[in-house]
């Protein structure tokens, strides 16, 4: 017997299973009720009396022996079947939030402007951002080699006939006076370009929206009415507004429009450099000699334009210092408009 339960215990040792099955039927074949080590049991009661003691450990330890080892492999298979089970999706954990984007301040903008204008019939139209010299210039009034054009530093990119990047949004008044009979009421936003030094207050490239407004008997006095309407619209109900007599080649008389200070609303302030007022736009009743150069008898019908640029009003509403950061496109400053619409 004692032979026997040793080549057993060696079996059990050396056992190595390479599936569950393999473990399982060799549990059935040792443990199971008919199994090997239970029959030596059934062989101990014919043991000799003096031997049993001896025996009887022999026989415990190896039935614990082959426990052992079964349930180290079941284990073992356990173990390795969750490692290799892919896992499982949790269908009830709630969805992540997709990161959402945000509208640049200057869109935000110009889309406020847009629809203060659409409310009052204006439509949004827009041109070429290289342009040739009669839509940027001539066609607007500005004489050759008149002093008025060096208002403007012009990137030009062919020289004779000059093509170049537009220096304003007044181009497209003249684009649209020219395929379009009056009335016309429109509004055009753009990028235009300058070959300015870049600083906290300038930039090379900028954005501004130009209105037009043309239709038989329009006068100064709607054009008051209208760009007041704008500024309590933009800036809110209590906005005041002047204008102040300046010149544009293209409008006479032309004028310079400042809105009382948002931020103070007219005591005077950092923002406003404490004068009370913030400038805002240049407008003025279009020449007539810009509405026949474009093919509009300015002898019937009158009208009045006007424009501004957009980073100014953006800086003045979001209370940003530098221009610079409109172009940087840091995601920190960005993410700073995500309320805005
Ligand atoms: N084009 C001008 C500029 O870039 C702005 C402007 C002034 C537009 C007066 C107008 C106007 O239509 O009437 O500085």
């Amino acid at each position: 017997m004692i032979s026997k339960i040793q080549e057993l215990l060696r079996e059990v040792e050396a056992f190595e299973p390479q599936t569950p099955a393999d473990l399982e039927s060799f549990r059935v074949e040792m443990l199971s009720k008919k199994g090997r080590i239970p029959s030596l049991f059934q062989e101990f009661k014919n043991v000799d009396p003096s031997q049993r003691k001896e025996m009887g450990a022999r026989l415990n330890q190896l039935k614990e022996a082959a426990a052992r080892k079964i349930n180290e492999w079941k284990e073992a298979f356990e173990s390795r079947e969750t490692e290799s089970r892919p896992e499982q999706p949790d269908f009830s954990m709630p969805a992540g939030l997709s990161p959402l984007g945000s509208r640049h301040p200057l869109s935000v903008v110009r889309n406020r402007i847009n629809s203060i204008f659409e409310k009052i019939g204006f439509v949004v139209s827009e041109g070429p951002e290289i342009e040739d010299d009669w839509h940027n210039f001539s066609a607007l009034n500005f004489p050759e080699e008149h002093p008025a054009r060096d208002m403007q530093d012009t990137f030009f990119i062919e020289k004779n006939p000059d093509i170049a990047l537009r220096t304003h949004t007044s181009s497209v008044q003249v684009r649209v006076m020219e395929n379009q009979k009056p009335p016309i009421r429109t509004i055009s936003p753009g990028r235009v370009f300058r070959n300015e030094a870049i600083s906290a207050r300038a930039h090379c490239i900028f954005h501004q929206v130009e209105g037009l407004y043309i239709d038989e008997q329009v006068s100064f006095a709607d054009m008051k009415q209208t760009l007041l309407y704008f500024a309590r619209e933009m800036f809110g109900e209590e906005t005041q507004i002047r204008l102040r007599p300046s010149f544009f080649p293209f409008t006479e008389p032309s004028a310079e429009m400042d809105v009382s200070c948002n931020i103070c609303g007219g005591p005077g302030c950092p923002i406003c450099k404490y004068s009370g007022w913030i400038e805002v736009m240049g407008c003025g009743m279009v020449d007539p000699n810009v509405l026949d150069n474009c093919g509009i008898d300015s002898s019937k019908y009158s009208g009045f334009a006007f424009g501004m640029g957009i980073e100014r009003i953006a800086m003045n509403i979001f209370q940003i210092k530098d221009l610079r950061m409109f172009f940087e496109n840091d995601i920190r400053f960005l993410r700073q408009f995500s309320s805005a619409i």
